[in-house]
């Protein structure tokens, strides 16, 4: 089999950033054909400058990364920084990045490609789903051509950004509702699995033994994010965002089932939560629910795929 085409849409976020050298490493399995930045941990102007930070630690400037939308359909906007930093990416330590942005705005280079890829495009989806609902309202046809959609956010169970919700979803339900009615194969990377990935020490230090630029950024990163997340997760923080890119390259390390997944889009207490109708009351399942993953596989993945990135940037 080729490499599938691939194009991840991600507000890098440090588990953005990781998840992009993991998809980055994987050249033999993914024909990245671009990457598009939303508004979502940081604002674009933050979320599309480390998407650029990143290709250029990777070793691949010349990878499209193209501007989105700097804000949710309908909601006020919100942002992660007390998780994140104030660049996003806090504990990475990235110069400026080389080449500037593509012109082309994030929703016309999806409905373009999509609309006139010779084969089906696979879409990760890291952030807020702004971009992804935008392409799909502007040209529904282009659906024809969406291999799969696999979605970090959500959960069956309690949320991070507020009891109820997780932040991706809640940063802008009324796109998650688009993407979620969208009748494509969908998978729901949530909390619920990605809770289970957690970079303990020891995980760290095995990254951190590869001795390369990446590796040392990743590990900063995961040094900043954890200490962030310290109260919630005692053993060192989640990556969420790689878990979608390591369930595209090893399905076989994750479990799940399919249902039906409905987005709150008002509620007082619960706005942005996804819910997940487990014991199948509500109709036809519209999305595959991942429920839980081998995190010694996923970890042992993401060293392998650090160790084939470059040494250090050019
Ligand atoms: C999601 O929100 C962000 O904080 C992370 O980058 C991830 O995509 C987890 O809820
Ligand atoms: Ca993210």
């Amino acid at each position: 089999m080729g490499a599938r085409p691939l194009i991840i849409d991600c507000d890098p976020g440090q588990d953005d950033a990781i998840a992009l050298l993991m998809a980055i490493a994987s050249a033999e399995e993914f024909d990245l054909l671009g990457v598009t930045a939303v508004a979502g941990n940081v604002p674009l102007a933050k979320t599309e400058a480390n998407a650029r930070r990143v290709r250029d630690l990777a070793g691949w400037p010349e990878l499209p990364v193209y501007a989105g939308c700097p804000r949710p359909m309908v909601r006020t906007p919100v942002t992660a920084e007390a998780v994140h930093g104030p660049s996003g990416i806090d504990g990475a330590d990235l110069p400026e990045p080389s080449r500037t942005a593509e012109e082309v705005h994030a929703v016309e280079f999806l409905v373009q490609t999509l609309a006139e890829a010779p084969s089906s495009v696979t879409l990760a989806t890291l952030g807020p789903l702004t971009n992804v609902a935008l392409a799909i309202i502007k040209n529904p046809s282009i659906l024809d051509n969406v291999a799969e959609i696999v979605a970090m956010g959500g959960a069956i169970g309690l949320g991070n950004v507020t009891p109820a919700a997780e932040f991706n979803i809640y940063a802008d339900p009324h796109a998650a509702h688009v993407v979620f009615e969208a009748g494509v194969p969908l998978t729901m990377v949530g909390l619920d699995v990605t809770r289970q990935a957690i970079a303990t020490p020891a995980r760290i230090e095995a990254i951190r033994s590869l001795e390369t630029a990446p590796a040392a950024a990743v590990c900063g990163m995961l040094v900043y994010y954890g200490a962030q997340t310290t109260t919630k997760y005692r053993h060192g923080p989640p990556l969420h965002d790689p878990c979608v890119i390591a369930h595209l390259l090893k399905p076989e390390l994750f479990e799940g089932r399919e249902m039906r997944v409905a987005i709150e889009l008002a509620g007082e207490h619960c706005q942005g939560r996804t819910v997940c109708d487990v014991h199948g009351r509500s109709g036809a399942p519209n999305a595959r629910v991942l429920e839980r993953v081998d995190a010694d596989g996923f970890f042992a993945l993401l060293t392998e795929r650090l160790a084939r990135l470059p040494v250090a940037t050019p």
